[in-house]
């Protein structure tokens, strides 16, 4: 089944790892003929047919390598245009990207001209005439942060709001860090009523009770990937019916699951009436589309096409934007 054409919402992309590999190669070969650029050709670093990126070699594909390809507004703006376009082309209505603010001093750009440049690329792309997707952005404080750096990032999410900052997350290496750290910004994200997603349960070292149980403190809107979730607070998530980020591909070639996709959590989780959005995570690393996604779930867990459907509009109420966006959703998804 194709389900290109079926009206999609994805909630879980991170923009650097939702990059292409053809887009990083023209901004490679835009960088190499300028003579601005060392590194060896994107192709070659990541070549096309290999997803096989785990926790141990997936995050240092980032320090090592994209953040050092993508160090100028030139390659922020022509990288998250062309994500954009990719998602819109592959049927998505409504997205929610997400992004690590990110100075670049060789380039003088700082963590606020990121974002605003970030910003403005989806604003273009929401105005555009013949645009029919909806994006905003949800700005990620990283694992590896110290508090400062943290309540930074929900201050930009604070200054940024009226242009189109949508909700703060939680992600970077689950290998690392210690979570209860971050509770000042948390606890401010919700003193400013931002809407809260967090990475929750991702690897073992993530998933202890005391890591959990505080990350429910911080009272999330929603929780991404839930894979090593001990009995007691599932329990907990089922009451809450918080708002589920399943990413197949990625937990299935990243062997964050045991087996492969019809072992996958969805399977344990589609039933407890929390509402849940497939989403990509990064498309761009583990090459699986949104639709993708929904032909991999309808195939491993026999899901026919009016329960795709059902399950493509399940994560509408979840989404961090206001009811009038939420009913124009309903309407463009039921009449699909
Ligand atoms: P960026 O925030 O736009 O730079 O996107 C890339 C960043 O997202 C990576 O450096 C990670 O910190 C984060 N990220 C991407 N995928 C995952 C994931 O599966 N778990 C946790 N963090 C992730
Ligand atoms: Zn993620």
């Amino acid at each position: 089944m194709d389900f290109k054409a079926l009206p999609k919402i994805e909630l879980h992309a991170h923009l650097s790892g939702s990059i292409s590999r053809d887009c990083l190669h023209e901004i490679w070969l835009r960088k190499r003929e300028q003579g601005q650029t060392t590194l060896v050709d994107p192709l070659v670093e990541m070549p096309s047919g290999k997803f096989d990126y785990d926790l141990e070699t997936f995050f240092p594909l980032f320090s090592r390598y994209i953040y050092n390809l993508c160090n100028d507004k030139e390659s922020l703006i022509y990288s998250t245009n062309s994500v954009l376009q990719d998602f819109q082309a592959d049927g998505v209505v409504y997205l929610e990207l997400r992004t690590t603010p990110r100075a670049m001093p060789s380039a003088g750009l700082s963590k606020e001209g990121y974002v605003e440049t970030v910003l403005k690329c989806i604003a273009d792309s929401n105005n555009a005439p013949n645009s029919s997707m909806t994006t905003g952005l949800i700005l990620s404080i990283d694992r590896r942060n110290d508090v400062d750096t943290a309540i930074a990032v929900v201050d930009l999410a604070i200054q940024y709001r009226d242009q189109g900052v949508v909700g703060i997350d939680l992600c970077g290496d689950p290998c690392v860090g210690d979570v209860s750290i971050f509770e000042p910004a948390f606890t401010k994200a919700k003193a400013n009523k931002l809407p809260i997603t967090i990475h929750f349960a991702e690897a073992p070292f993530s998933s202890t009770e005391v890591e959990l149980r505080k990350l429910l403190e911080y009272q999330p809107d929603r929780i991404g990937h839930v894979i090593n979730v001990p009995a007691d607070i599932k329990e907990e998530i089922v009451k809450r019916k918080l708002g589920l980020e399943l990413c197949l591909s990625c937990n299935v070639h990243a062997k964050m699951i045991t087996g492969s996709y019809g072992d996958h959590h969805f399977g344990w989780w589609k039933d407890t009436g929390c509402p849940i959005t497939l989403c990509t995570d990064d498309v761009g690393v583990f090459g699986s589309t949104v639709s993708m996604e929904y032909a991999l779930i309808a195939e491993h867990f026999g899901l026919d096409r009016k329960e795709i459907c059902e399950l493509a509009k399940s994560g509408i109420d979840t989404i961090f934007a206001s009811e009038e966006v939420k009913q124009k959703l309903r309407e463009t998804m039921w009449s699909s």
